[in-house]
C-alpha cells in the first residue's frame, strides 16, 4: 500500500512578513486559497486516503497540522522533538510505516510546493510507487530552468528495465559554477525533493549511509507500538544528526530510479515565485487583498485590510502582513531570509 508522508518542518523565512515562526511558509495560502499544506493534502485525493496519510513536524505546528488536513486521524501526526532535518524525519516516518506493513511503500511529500497538473501528478507518483516495489528509491526529476543553487541535482543514466531511469550521480546544492555546467551538460534534472520507496529499503539504506544513526533507530523501532514510545522518542531523537535526506541518502545510495516530474512543479521558492503560481494580469502583476496599482509592471503586491497603493513601480514585490511592510526588487527576493537574520539578531 502507498503512504504519503507529509513534510512539514520547515520555516521559510523568505515569506516573511507572512511567514513568522508559528506561521510558517506551508501555513501560507500562497497558490490558493488554501495553504499550502493543506494543497499538498487535496493533491492526494483519489491517491491514498487520509487514513494512510502521515503529517511530520515540530510541536510548536503540530496543532495547526492537524487542523489544516480534514481527517487526518491524530495517530498518524508524526511530532518531532526537535528539528534534524529530513533525514531523521524520514526515519521516524519509516519506522512508522514499518511496524504497519514492512514493505509498505512512503512517497515523501514537501508541504510547500504547487503543482498545477494535479492529474499528471498522481499519474507520476503511481508509476513511481509501482517502481518502488522493486527495491529502488524512486526520486522525480524537473527539467532545470536556471543554474539554482538551492536545490539538488541528478545525473540521469540508462533506462532501466523496470520502468524510470538510472541515476548515475546525485548532487545536492552545488556552487554556481558547478550548476552553471550541470545545467549546460543537458544530462541533469533538478531533484524535485520528493522521494518514494519501500520502508525496508530505506532503512537499510539508513543502516548503510547513515551508521551513525543506528543506535537510535533501533531504540524507536524496539520502542514502536509501546506506551514508552513517547518517552524513548524525546531521549533518542534530538541526538540523532542534523542532517537532509539529500546529503545523508541520496548522495551516497545507488539504487535510486528518477522518473521526469512533468506536472508544473513549483517549489515557490520566494516571493518572485508567485507569479508560477497564481495568475497575473496582463500587465504581469499578481495582486491579493485590498491593493490599488498605477502604472506597474510584473509586481507582486499582497496587501492586507487596509488599503495598498503601488504607483509607477516594475519587478517590485511589496507585503503588508498587518504589522510589517516589505518592499523589495523581485530578483532580491532570496534575500529576504536575511531580514528574518537581522531581526533575530536585534532581539
Ligand atoms: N518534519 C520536518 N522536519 N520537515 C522538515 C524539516 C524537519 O526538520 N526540515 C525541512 N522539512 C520539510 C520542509 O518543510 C519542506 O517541505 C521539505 O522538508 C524540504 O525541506 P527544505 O528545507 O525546503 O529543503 P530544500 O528546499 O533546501 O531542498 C530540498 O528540496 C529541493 C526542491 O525544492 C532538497 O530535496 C533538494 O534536493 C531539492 O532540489
Ligand atoms: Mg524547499
Amino acid at each position: 500500500a502507498l503512504y504519503p508522508v507529509i513534510m512539514a518542518g520547515g520555516s521559510g523565512t523568505r515569506f516573511w512578513p507572512l511567514s513568522r515562526q508559528a506561521r510558517p511558509k506551508q501555513f501560507l495560502p500562497l497558490a490558493s486559497k488554501h495553504p499550502l499544506l493543506t494543497d499538498t493534502a487535496l493533491r492526494l485525493k483519489g491517491l491514498a486516503p487520509v487514513k494512510s496519510t502521515f503529517i511530520v513536524c515540530g510541536p510548536v505546528h503540530a496543532k495547526t497540522a492537524l487542523k489544516l488536513v480534514k481527517g487526518l486521524p491524530k495517530a498518524n501526526l508524526l511530532v518531532e522533538p526537535v528539528a534534524r532535518n529530513t533525514a531523521p524525519a524520514i526515519a521516524l516516518a519509516a519506522l512508522q510505516v514499518a511496524a504497519r506493513d514492512p514493505k509498505g511503500i512512503l512517497a515523501v511529500l514537501p508541504s510547500d510546493h504547487h503543482v498545477a497538473d494535479v492529474k499528471g501528478f498522481q499519474r507520476t507518483l503511481a508509476e513511481a510507487a509501482r517502481i518502488a516495489e522493486g527495491g529502488h528509491i524512486v526520486t522525480l526529476g524537473i527539467k532545470p530552468a536556471r543554474p539554482e543553487t538551492g536545490y539538488g541535482y541528478i545525473q540521469v543514466g540508462d533506462a532501466l528495465e523496470g520502468g524510470g531511469r538510472r541515476v548515475k550521480a546525485f548532487k545536492e546544492k552545488p556552487d554556481l559554477k558547478t550548476a552553471q555546467a550541470y545545467v549546460a551538460g543537458g544530462d541533469y534534472l533538478w531533484n524535485g525533493g520528493i522521494f518514494v520507496f519501500r520502508a525496508d529499503v530505506m532503512l537499510e539504506a539508513f543502516r548503510k549511509h547513515m551508521p551513525e544513526m543506528q543506535k537510535g533507530i533501533d531504540a524507536l523501532q524496539k520502542a514502536a507500538g509501546k506506551r514508552t514510545f513517547p518517552a524513548v522518542l524525546k531521549r533518542v531523537f534530538p541526538k540523532l544528526p542534523s542532517i537532509s535526506i539529500d546529503y545523508g541518502v541520496m548522495e551516497k545510495a545507488e539504487n535510486i530510479a528518477v522518473l521526469d516530474g512533468d506536472f508544473g512543479w513549483s517549489d515557490v521558492g520566494s516571493f518572485a515565485a508567485i507569479p508560477e503560481v497564481r495568475p497575473a494580469d496582463a500587465q504581469g502583476n499578481v495582486v491579493s487583498g485590498d491593493v490599488v496599482l498605477v502604472d506597474c509592471t510584473n509586481c507582486v503586491v499582497l496587501g492586507d485590510k487596509r488599503t495598498l497603493s503601488v504607483v509607477g513601480m516594475h519587478d517590485v514585490v511589496v507585503v503588508d502582513s498587518g504589522d510589517a511592510v516589505l518592499v523589495v526588487p523581485k530578483d532580491k527576493s532570496q534575500d529576504v531570509r536575511k531580514v528574518v537574520e537581522a531581526l533575530k539578531a536585534k532581539k
